[in-house]
């Protein structure tokens, strides 16, 4: 089986989505196989296979196996934030995420649960999961090559590419989030997909990633979103690609000025002049910015009409790695 992942790396190559048939066992990955891709959130080092889990082969920290397909890689130290630099709310879910909730029996559905969401909704995030996926297709590079979403939640996007991706890194902070995604791959048995409990702001890659998605998470400010938008580019590959959105500030104006009903929390929304920005000040030459409204069936000629008379409701983007390696 370990070599079979070997094995399907190469021969992915030659499949298509279509032909998405080949018979997959319910066995996890091999660690030996997945450690090559992965390094230590603290200092970047290899890892390698241990009994029960990955060690770091630098501070010899041994990163555990909490179900057969799912890996616990988080830094030593959590990343020092505070309210200056990000909204309350997220603030306390980051603080919580790292105050011992994985022991708690706690078995709460994450957010974009399909459980939890309307037809509506689901129909949106369709639309957005097929955008996401239309600009990875059209990006140069590796499209068969390893994939990473690392802020999955429900994995809206791991679950597609692990249709037609050799190896699939599903990673959140969120225990709801990862313990989620790991009994529905085990469900569903998926041999090709890692769930990592993983913080973005020390993310366990390193220059190792072909395509990688970050969706509906750059909303906390750009403290946050400066931080995200280097680890992303940290893990890339060298000509790997990445699609990440950000929320329009004038696709509601009325809102964000207070004159209607405020629904995006304390989230935030950029211009499209503030969206370049943050690109460059991460350092990220090669993008290309489209506007999207999830509303709309991205297949459908209604859907062009639209993007011509209303304002989008995110900015999509396709980041496409230096091809320098980043340290
Ligand atoms: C608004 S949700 C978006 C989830 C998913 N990308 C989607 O579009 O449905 C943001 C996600 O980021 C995760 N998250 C927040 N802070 C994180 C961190 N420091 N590292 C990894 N994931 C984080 C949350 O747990 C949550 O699943
Ligand atoms: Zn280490």
């Amino acid at each position: 089986m370990y070599t079979g992942l070997r094995r399907k790396l190469q021969r992915v190559g030659r499949q298509t989505a279509a032909t998405d048939v080949y018979i997959r066992c319910a066995m996890p990955p091999d660690p030996a196989e997945i450690a090559r891709y992965l390094v230590c959130p603290d200092e970047a080092a290899p890892l390698a296979q241990d009994s029960s889990g990955l060690r770091c082969v630098r501070c010899s920290r041994v990163f555990p196996f909490r179900k057969p397909n799912l890996l616990e890689i988080l830094p030593s130290k959590q990343a020092a934030i505070s309210t200056s630099e990000v909204p309350s709310e997220y603030e306390s879910a980051y603080i919580q995420a790292y105050s011992g909730v994985w022991e708690s029996s706690d078995d709460a559905l994450p957010f974009g649960a399909s459980e939890t969401s309307s037809a509506t909704v689901m129909k949106r995030r369709e639309h957005h999961t097929e955008e996401v996926f239309r600009l990875l297709r059209e990006a140069p590079g590796d499209a068969d090559g390893v994939f990473c979403d690392l802020s999955a939640g429900a994995g809206h996007t791991t679950f597609v590419a692990a249709r037609h991706s050799p190896l699939v890194f599903h990673c959140d902070l969120s225990a709801a989030a990862v313990r989620y995604a790991s009994a529905k791959a085990a469900r569903m048995g998926l041999d090709n997909m890692v769930i990592v409990h993983a913080d973005y702001f020390r993310p366990p890659f390193r220059n190792s990633i072909q395509q990688l998605t970050c969706l509906d998470t750059l909303i906390r400010g750009p403290w946050h979103e400066e931080r995200l938008l280097a680890s992303i580019r940290q893990s890339l590959a060298s000509g790997g690609s990445a699609v990440v959105d950000f929320h329009n500030w004038w696709h509601n104006p009325l809102r964000r000025l207070g004159l209607l009903r405020q629904n995006f929390g304390e989230n935030r929304s950029y211009s499209k002049r503030e969206v370049l920005r943050l690109l460059k000040q991460a350092g990220f030459d090669d993008f290309a910015v489209s506007g999207f409204i999830q509303e709309a069936d991205p297949q459908r000629l209604s859907a062009r009409v639209l993007r011509r008379v209303l304002p989008a409701t995110r900015f999509m983007v396709r980041l496409t790695s230096p091809a320098r390696t980043v340290r």
